[in-house]
């Protein structure tokens, strides 16, 4: 029996919406610091909703698979409910992780928020701290005194 489930395989192999946004309304860039992969999120928003969606990740297969869907599950939706995305979310959608990856869904997960948190920063769009607990920058810190 596969480690994998195959939706996780096949998200992995064929990834949907990688790429780059040109002028995106809103970037999100998170990395996980044990690992050290790197997913960046691009969203493209038109009356609070998520028109477009593209990820590029220096990551693992879980985390590009954790991406692939996580852009599936928020495209077309409002940012409302593209923030209550949750790794458990994609993990379900994904058909489950091995628990020692799980760490590469919550990625998918900050990445997003990051986005969403960068659209809501540009456009000046007041919001609430609590809707993003995680740290979504946590990516730009570089402690051990290595280059950007
Ligand atoms: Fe780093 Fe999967 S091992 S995101």
């Amino acid at each position: 029996m596969s480690l994998y489930s195959e939706k996780v395989m096949d998200h992995f192999r064929n990834p949907r919406n990688v790429g780059v946004i040109e002028n995106p309304d809103g970037v999100g860039e998170v990395g996980n610091a044990k690992c050290g992969d790197i997913m960046k999120m691009y969203i493209k928003v038109k009356d609070g909703v998520i028109e477009d969606v593209k990820f590029e990740t220096f990551g693992c297969g879980s985390a590009i698979a954790s991406s692939s869907m996580a852009t599936e599950m928020i495209k077309g939706k409002p940012i409302a409910e593209a923030l209550q995305l949750t790794n458990k979310a994609v993990t379900e959608a994904l058909d489950g992780l091995p628990a020692y990856k799980l760490h590469c869904s919550v990625l998918a997960e900050q990445a997003v928020q990051a986005a969403i948190r960068d659209y809501y920063e540009k456009n000046h769009i007041p919001y609430d701290e609590a809707m993003f607990p995680a740290c979504s920058h946590c990516a730009h810190e570089h402690e051990d005194g290595g280059e950007e």
